[in-house]
């Protein structure tokens, strides 16, 4: 069947493979990606499928109003695939109204722009991306569910769950039919370095210090990029209005050993001495309010839609840091300009 969807955010890391999914995978469909291209989008991620008939490229801001409005008077959508936002949590801490802007601000300006296709439209589906950190932090035990109570610790978490409220708010009171899915943390090529998988890399591969905050301890539950591509596309085509479901990696590390782990691959690769990269491991002071520990019970998705994930770790982390390794010219890129400034003022003086 033919579709017209909106896909937004998709110059970003995720956006990008979701992009490239649905413009491979469904030509009969016809996908707008709509991004503002801040410090964290760059077309060069799209770079391969951007002659595609059935791809269109709109540079816009998701929190202008007027804008919005008159991109879906242009286009008829059938869907949103909701991906743009402001994130990552160290910046959120010092810029939180850029987050509140883009996330909780942006969000509203297209459910408001949805609402109106509505009458015309009965099988519009608007799916909103969203995070397991709006569920806050577990102690040593236990699993977000779907049922558990939100509770953001972080400007960043904390605009994700007004987001996430908001699209329910409007699927309880104009019938909107929405989804929404709660992921943790994904690593993979085109992701920013700034989040701590490629961050590490790329100072791994300068021989500059790697910054681990506090003593390494916070758990995170990573997920390989691909996997949840592959799960945004089950849920779009099979999931159940009105529902969450939660994606994860069944995969938890402690910072420090996910980080060790890095550097033992990192040495084998450029063919450093074993324990080099080990040696530039400097612990920093810990993040404002930093979360101990995210881990998801992903078993909804699997025994509704079948979604498990297919890569290991160990494999996902040799694809990313080959990826890396072959870009150059893209961390070249992407570490010019403002993110550069940024950059020194946080990590390289460190
Ligand atoms: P990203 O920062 O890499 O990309 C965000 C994209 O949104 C960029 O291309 C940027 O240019 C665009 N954007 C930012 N502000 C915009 C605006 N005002 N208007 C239009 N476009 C704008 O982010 P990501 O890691 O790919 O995350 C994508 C989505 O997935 C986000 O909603 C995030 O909350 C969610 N998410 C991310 C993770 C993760 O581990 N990265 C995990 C779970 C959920
Ligand atoms: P990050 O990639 O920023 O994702 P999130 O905060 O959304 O989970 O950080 C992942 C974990 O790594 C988190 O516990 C903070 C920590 N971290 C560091 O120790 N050093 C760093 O330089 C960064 C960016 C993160």
């Amino acid at each position: 069947m033919t579709k017209k969807i909106l896909i937004t955010g998709g110059a970003g890391f995720i956006g990008s493979h979701v992009v490239r999914r649905f413009v491979n995978n469904y030509p009969r469909y016809q996908i707008v990606n709509l991004d503002l291209l801040t410090y964290a989008g760059n077309l060069e991620n799209l770079k391969d499928i951007e002659q595609k008939p059935n791809y269109t490229f709109v540079k816009g801001d998701i929190a202008d109003a007027d804008f919005i409005q008159s991109l879906f008077a242009e286009h008829n959508f059938d869907g949103v695939i909701h991906l743009a936002a402001e994130s990552h949590v160290d910046r959120s801490i010092m810029n939180p109204l850029e987050f509140v802007m883009t996330n909780v601000i942006g969000t509203v300006n297209l459910l408001n722009a949805s609402r109106r296709l509505l009458e015309s439209k009965p099988d519009f589906l608007f799916y909103h991306i969203s995070t397991d950190e709006v569920y806050g932090s577990l102690g040593k035990e236990g699993f977000f569910t779907e049922e558990t109570r939100y509770d953001p610790r972080s400007p960043y978490s904390a605009s994700k769950a007004s987001s996430d409220h908001l699209v329910r708010a409007y699927h309880h009171t104009y019938k909107m039919p929405v989804v929404i899915s709660n992921c943790s943390n994904n690593y993979g090529p085109n992701q920013f370095p700034e989040k701590l998988i490629p961050l590490a890399l790329y100072n791994m591969l300068q021989n500059k210090p790697v910054p681990v905050y506090g003593k390494g301890e916070n758990i995170r539950d990573w997920l390989y990029v691909e996997d949840h591509a592959v799960a945004i596309d089950l849920i779009y085509h099979k999931g159940t209005t009105g529902e969450t479901y939660n994606i994860g990696g069944h995969n938890e590390w402690r910072n420090i050993d996910l980080i060790k782990f890095l550097c033992s691959v990192m040495d084998r690769k450029l063919n450093r001495p074993t324990g080099s990269c080990e040696k530039l491991i400097t612990f920093v002071k810990d993040r404002a309010g930093h979360d101990l520990r995210y881990a998801i019970d992903a078993s909804k998705v699997k025994n509704e839609l079948g979604w498990m994930p297919s890569l290991q770790f160990e494999e996902g982390l040799e694809k990313t840091v080959d990826w890396y390794l072959n870009n150059t010219e893209w961390l070249k890129h992407v570490t010019s300009g403002e993110y550069k400034n940024y950059y020194d003022s946080q990590y390289h003086k460190r």
